[in-house]
């Protein structure tokens, strides 16, 4: 992302911090995958929204108007003894050259600075409960301020929550986020295809994980979760993860699976059949799932409020659960009570951005949030029908969700994921040219 990007927020940052404002951000620490080897570092999203660096061990300060520099970034020496195991790092002077920093100090000095310039702050900026480690450091620096206020040092009398500032500004996406967002997309499009075209009875789901690593590494894209890949009941599975199962003819297949690219992340499921045909249950529990997807993402309009497309989704799955026969009842009450929810228990989306599961105020006070041009959310609706009694037997395993990510725009929905084929017709002819 271009360095102007990150500068742009910064000032929108300051603006809102005031002169007597202060902001601190911690980087996010380096992660143990087990005994000593270390999950692949990734940064801090508020960290990384406002700075673009991504070294471990740095902590970003913004005071505007401070007349030395309003951004401060302190971080890693250079170290080149490190940095033959590690890799490359900025250094003080690379954050003043290679990322905007007006000022760059060694990690190490940090204690010695950072309390003077809360001292002359009234507001702090921070977001609490984060990172337990830099909460007790803010808390010693406050505690060495106030010790010292009976020699007339002044300490900052407010702590502000600094997400609910930032987190409002990241749900709006400007033009390169959504562009960024737009590749993602269009990255994991490309693996789902290939999987659709890939699958044949036998295989295991984790053979079709392979196809989603292998199409995002070759775009330097990571995932953005863990793949969730789920045959026949594995579908009904949530969260499944374990990717381990034969894949059946005659079974669906439930792919979950998006990739980040520079930073920005998609979440995109698809539900396809593994022999490339659709039975005709299958079918008609799938056509219910889009139907719904299709009438919750005509939603996704500026002025409607949050939870719309999640409203139009709960109707017309718990009208096609009416028709398949598990669901009986009048419409009203059925939606009332909830009764959807044994075979729908998810919401109908997220926020998406930086995070998978974005940032963001779901509702303003008591009220849900109104669509604004520029917010990223996901739409996707499902139907899992597990064995049970209450599902008759043909339909039984039958798990189905579609999800797209969506842009609201005033000239309607924009699907960010749009190249990739959801119609149960295009799925098979697409599986069947494979
Ligand atoms: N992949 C997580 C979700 O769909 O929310
Ligand atoms: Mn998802
Ligand atoms: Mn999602």
């Amino acid at each position: 992302m271009n360095p102007a990007e990150f500068a742009k927020r910064r000032k929108q940052l300051m603006q809102m911090l005031g002169s007597e404002g202060v902001a601190i951000l911690p980087s996010a620490p380096v992660r143990k995958r087990s005994r000593d080897v270390e999950y692949r570092y990734r940064q801090d999203s508020d960290f990384y929204y406002l700075t673009g660096f991504a070294e471990p061990e740095s902590v970003a300060v913004f005071a505007p108007s401070r007349s030395s520099g309003e951004f401060m970034l302190f971080c890693r020496e250079r170290d080149r003894d490190r940095e033959i195991w590690d890799g490359h790092r900025a250094g003080p002077d690379g954050a003043v050259a290679s990322y905007g920093a007006d000022d760059a100090f060694p990690i190490e000095d940090i204690d010695d600075i950072l309390p003077g310039i809360m001292e002359s702050r009234s507001r702090v900026y921070y977001t609490m409960g984060a990172y337990a480690d830099f909460d007790a450091r803010i808390t010693d620096w406050v505690r060495s301020l106030r010790k010292r206020g009976l020699a007339g040092v002044h300490t900052p009398h407010e702590f502000v929550a600094l997400d609910h500032v930032l987190h409002d500004m990241r749900l709006y996406k400007s033009r390169a986020e959504i562009s960024a967002m737009r590749r993602a997309a269009r990255i994991a499009a490309a693996a789902h295809t290939r999987a659709m075209k890939t699958v044949r009875p036998g295989m295991r789901e984790y053979e079709l994980e392979a196809e989603f690593v292998h199409e995002f590494r070759l775009a330097n894209a990571v995932p953005s979760y863990s793949p969730i890949i789920g045959g026949g009941a594995n579908g009904c599975i949530l969260h499944y993860v374990d990717n381990a199962a034969e894949l059946t003819d005659g079974d669906l297949v439930l792919i979950d699976a998006g990739c980040e690219v520079d930073y920005y992340a998609s979440d995109i499921t698809r539900t396809f059949p593994v022999s490339g045909r659709f039975s005709p249950e299958q079918r008609a529990v799938y056509e219910i799932v889009l139907e719904a997807q299709h009438a919750a993402i005509d939603k996704v309009r500026p002025g409607n409020h949050w939870n719309d497309p999640h409203d139009a989704a709960v109707r017309t799955i718990t009208q096609g659960l009416k028709k398949l026969g598990i669901l009986s009842g009048a419409l009203p009450k059925l939606i009332k009570d909830g009764a959807y929810r044994e075979f729908f228990m998810h919401r109908t989306g997220h926020w998406l951005g930086i995070d998978v599961h974005d940032v963001g105020d779901y509702k303003v006070g008591e009220e849900w949030r109104l669509l604004e041009a520029g917010m990223v959310m996901t739409v996707e609706p499902g139907i899992y029908l597990a064995a049970s009694r209450k599902v008759p037997a043909k339909f039984r395993n039958i798990g189905v969700r579609i999800e797209d990510d969506v842009l609201v725009t005033k000239a309607g929905p924009d699907v960010l994921s749009k190249g990739l084929v959801k119609e149960p017709d295009e799925i098979e002819k697409l599986m069947a040219a494979a």
